[in-house]
């Protein structure tokens, strides 16, 4: 039995902003954004949209694509809705704090009444992680299909008056359609790890039991990821390089074998420096930091829609997937689409 991709979907907010947009604002330029991260721009969500609203869109999208595309047996939405098991979705944005899931929202958006729905919550490395639960609980038989999702407004938990991280991150959603079919491929393997040492290198530290708000306090600066940039940078290089090495190791393959390697859209310098270190040629990796800055657990899925519409991934093809993010955590999927 195989759990393969199906079908993908984005969902992108139309107001872009740009390096030179920023740096009429604050202390920094295109110049020092694009020779430290790679980034060029990013996409940032209207004041009344919420994580929801862009995973329903990117789900929406997904499910149409698979429809249009004659993906699936299905000739209505509203019955391929009604097919779906499972929705997943990861985020660091989610609508509500604790409850409901965003998953939840989700689920009654686009009216699949037949889906258990919930979140998975590790920072960027959200998508990972739901992906590969997606595919385990798919693989225990009794579910046929599932929508894994990343979406994120960060630019809600962004302190737009610090330039250390405020122009790192956009917003965005990546849906992608898994299927349980007969046969080999699909999801072949995941690697997840967690490094809870470094549990204050990413933090939004207001909110939660250790530090709830307090009756009368008064708010001075919205709660705000806080990042120890440093730390986060070797972390990742290091934990990508592990990554890539274990899933090929497990699965006894080259990396002359990968057609793709789709990175967490972090920092173009974080994939070169691990690249460098496996030897592998920058093309392998697949970039768009560029335009959509990082987008947290919506970075990957938006890439995978990216290169399977524009043709980047073909069927057959070998993809992997490799991300890091607060917790710390990190992880991967190895594909064959
Ligand atoms: N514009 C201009 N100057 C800046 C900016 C900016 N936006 N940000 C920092 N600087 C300055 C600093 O103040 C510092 O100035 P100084 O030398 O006068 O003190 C100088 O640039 C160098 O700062 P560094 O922090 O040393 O810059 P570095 O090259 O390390 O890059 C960065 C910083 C981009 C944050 C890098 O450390 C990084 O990418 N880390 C990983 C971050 C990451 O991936 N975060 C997401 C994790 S995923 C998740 O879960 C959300």
């Amino acid at each position: 039995m195989a759990i393969v991709v199906v079908s993908t979907g984005r969902a992108i907010p139309p107001r872009r902003v740009t390096n030179e947009d920023l740096a009429a604002l604050i202390d920094t330029s295109d110049e020092w954004i694009r020779s430290h991260t790679g980034i060029g721009a990013r996409h940032i969500a209207a004041d009344d949209v919420a994580s929801s609203d862009l995973g329903y869109e990117a789900a929406l999208n997904a499910l149409q694509y698979a429809l249009d595309q004659g993906l699936v047996a299905e000739k209505s939405l509203k019955s391929l809705i009604e097919t779906i098991d499972l929705i997943v979705l990861g985020s660091s944005t989610q609508d509500y704090y604790s409850h409901p899931s965003t998953a939840c929202i989700v689920q009654n958006k686009l009216g699949a009444v037949n889906a258990a729905a919930f979140d998975i919550t590790e920072a960027c490395s959200s998508f990972i992680f739901a992906f590969e639960t997606a595919r385990a609980l798919l693989g225990a038989g009794n579910r046929r299909r599932a929508l894994v999702i990343g979406a994120e407004v960060l630019s809600k938990i962004t302190n737009w008056d610090e330039r250390e991280t405020c122009v790192l991150f956009g917003d965005g959603a990546g849906a992608v359609l898994l299927e349980q079919k007969e046969g080999g491929g699909g999801i072949i393997r995941s690697v997840l790890g967690s490094d809870g040492s470094g549990w204050e290198h990413l933090i939004l530290r207001r909110g939660g039991s250790r530090n709830p708000w307090k009756k009368g306090e008064v708010v001075e600066q919205v709660p705000a990821i806080e990042m120890n940039g440093h730390a986060v940078y070797n972390f990742a290089v290091k934990v990508i390089i592990k990554t890539i090495k274990t899933m090929l190791d497990e699965e006894g393959i080259e990396l002359h074998d990968l057609d793709l390697i789709i990175p967490h859209q972090a920092n173009g310098r974080i994939i070169q420096a691990a690249g460098k270190r496996l030897n592998i040629p920058e093309e392998k990796f697949y970039t768009n930091m560029e335009e959509y800055a990082n987008t947290s657990s919506a970075s990957i899925p938006i890439a995978l829609d990216e290169c399977n519409r524009s043709g980047r991934i073909k069927r057959g093809d070998l993809v992997m997937t490799v991300g890091f993010g607060g917790g710390l955590s990190y992880g991967g999927n190895l594909i064959r689409w």
